[in-house]
């Protein structure tokens, strides 16, 4: 990637040919094991979302906390429901509770949730300049506590994730002041001011850098890189605005951090999701559930951890359904390394029954 930040350019590819060992603290633990390449059955767990609004326990604390908001950047609070999955399930990882836009938060924008809306960032910058926004790098500070706090509760077996957006994702929420269908706004400014959104990009890599780089040092055990919205780009745009930020973000990461392992997770990338992973170099690849796994296995090494790729309407219908897809993605990873999970978020009206019969069919 250009600017201030990266070397023009700069790419590396991957060596298929390397094969990931176990380290040492990766034994007791599943998670770890399988992102060092090793393939365990049954294959651990843990869903997107998993911390939310689908929990009686997480609404009610939401309820006394007021806003969303509130919540991330109070670390007693946060590390309680970033915990409040792994006490009711058992699953395999905890992911820190917190969200993708407190980067464009500690970037300068304003940032609001409402119920019914979603987030709103402001001023947006399809109008405003980067150059507008004041710093607020402090808004990192609660985050990395609650890393501190949830490493220091967790049992040596469960992994702590720490996650990110990446950039593109992030940019198209800082474009458009919102979520939007198709991310219009973004696409727009990359064709017509490619100049300006690679600044964006620059800027959004740089402090997600600075991020990453505190929950790890915090005690996040790995890292994944949420990017939500590439599927919409044209293959070269999903070069140029997925693929580059986040090779630069993976060899930036590795420097300091070399045992860290990064999951990376390009929805709706579909067939180019492959070559996202052999470009990018992260440890692991999470897929979503309209991406046929068998395509994947077929297309990367046998080495290469997978993630995913249950579709959450699936474990919505629990029952048959459920069953069927579970030893559909069953059936198709059996001997690679994988962790079971969701392709997308979990749906916040999904019965809580509907989990525990994954769970009993998944563990026996
Ligand atoms: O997975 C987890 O349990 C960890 C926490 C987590 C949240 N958001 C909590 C959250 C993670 C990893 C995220 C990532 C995130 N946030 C993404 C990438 C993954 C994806 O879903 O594609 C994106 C795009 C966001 C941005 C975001 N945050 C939106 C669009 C919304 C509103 C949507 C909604 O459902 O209301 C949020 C809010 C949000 N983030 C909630 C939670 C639990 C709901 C907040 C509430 O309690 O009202």
């Amino acid at each position: 990637m250009g600017g201030p930040i990266g070397q023009p350019g700069h790419r590396q590819i991957r060596d298929w040919r390397i094969t990931p060992s176990p380290s040492r603290h990766t034994r007791m633990n599943p998670i770890l094991t399988v992102l060092a390449g090793n393939a365990l059955s049954p294959p651990p767990v843990w869903l997107m979302r998993q911390a939310g609004r689908y929990l009686p326990e997480y609404r009610a604390l939401r309820a006394i906390k007021g806003s969303f908001l509130n919540l991330c950047y109070d670390p007693p609070s946060a590390c309680e429901v970033t915990l409040q999955p792994i006490r009711r399930f058992g699953f395999d990882a905890a992911i820190l509770f917190s969200d993708i836009l407190i980067v464009p938060h500690a970037m300068g924008q304003n940032l609001t949730f409402t119920e019914g809306e979603g987030p709103r960032l402001s001023p947006k910058l399809a109008t405003a300049m980067l150059e507008c926004l004041t710093p607020a790098r402090h808004h990192y500070i609660a985050i990395w506590d609650t890393v501190r706090r949830v490493r220091e509760s967790l049992a040596p077996e469960k992994a702590l994730l720490g996650f990110a957006g990446s950039p593109y994702t992030v940019a198209t929420y800082m474009v458009a002041g919102e979520g939007s269908k198709d991310q219009a706004d973004a696409r727009l400014m990359a064709y017509a001011d490619p100049g300006r959104f690679q600044a964006l990009i620059d800027a959004i890599s740089a402090d997600t850098l600075h991020y990453l780089s505190g929950q790890i040092d915090a005690g996040a055990d790995a890292i994944m890189l949420f990017d939500s919205w590439s599927g919409s780009l044209a293959p070269s745009e999903f070069e140029r605005w997925v693929v580059r930020p986040t090779a630069w973000l993976v060899d930036q990461l590795r420097k300091h951090h070399p045992d860290t392992p990064i999951i990376g997770f390009p929805r709706g990338a579909g067939e180019k999701a492959p070559a996202y992973a052999r470009e990018t170099m992260v440890s692991a690849l999470a897929i979503d559930e309209s991406t046929d796994l068998s395509f994947v296995c077929a297309n990367t090494p046998d080495t290469l951890p997978l993630q995913g790729n249950l579709d959450p309407f699936a474990l919505k219908a629990g029952g048959k359904p459920l069953t069927y897809a579970l030893t559909h993605i069953r059936e198709t990873m059996a001997g690679r390394p994988h962790i079971l999970n969701l392709g997308h978020g979990i749906d916040r009206f999904t019965d809580i029954a509907h989990v525990e019969q994954l769970l009993a069919e998944l563990r026996g």
